[in-house]
């Protein structure tokens, strides 16, 4: 219960800076089931030369099986807002990362479905 409200709490902040900067919060459509199985030639395609093809990281971005990009800590908030306007390096030394403007915010909803999944397997939830 506490930790679920941390996440919501931690969506609402996200979402708050977002708005207070003026950005838009990506949003995935109505009714839309996430889907690991699509997730995975999009996080390929899009995501994979930077996170790795086994989400474990390359000499351009860290692996997202690291306890910081668990759901309390980077929400699904936070894919959509990496995804739409890229993020401004600061937990790692990698850079940053530019935005992705092929994927749609349905699919980042795919791709974050398909990143829990092995996150889930990997321990980190
Ligand atoms: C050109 C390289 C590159 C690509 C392509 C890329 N990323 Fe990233 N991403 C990074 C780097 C570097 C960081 C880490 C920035 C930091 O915190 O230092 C990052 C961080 C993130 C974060 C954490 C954001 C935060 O709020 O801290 C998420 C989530 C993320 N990426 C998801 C994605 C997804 C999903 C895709 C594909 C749609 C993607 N990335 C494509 C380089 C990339």
């Amino acid at each position: 219960m506490i930790r679920r409200t941390g996440v919501f709490l931690m969506g609402i902040l996200l979402a708050g800076t977002a708005i207070a900067q003026g950005m838009p919060v990506p949003r995935p459509s109505a009714g839309l089931m996430p889907n690991p199985t699509m997730g995975k030639p999009l996080f390929e395609q899009n995501c994979a030369s930077c996170h790795g093809a086994n989400l474990d990281g390359s000499e351009q971005g860290p692996s997202l099986l690291h306890k910081v990009y668990e759901p309390s800590h980077h929400g699904d908030i936070a894919f959509q807002l990496a995804a739409k306007n890229g993020t401004r390096a600061h937990h790692w030394p990698f850079g940053d990362m530019p935005p992705v403007p092929a994927v749609t915010p349905d699919d980042v909803a795919h791709i974050t479905a398909y990143v829990r999944m092995h996150q889930r397997r990997a321990g980190i939830r």
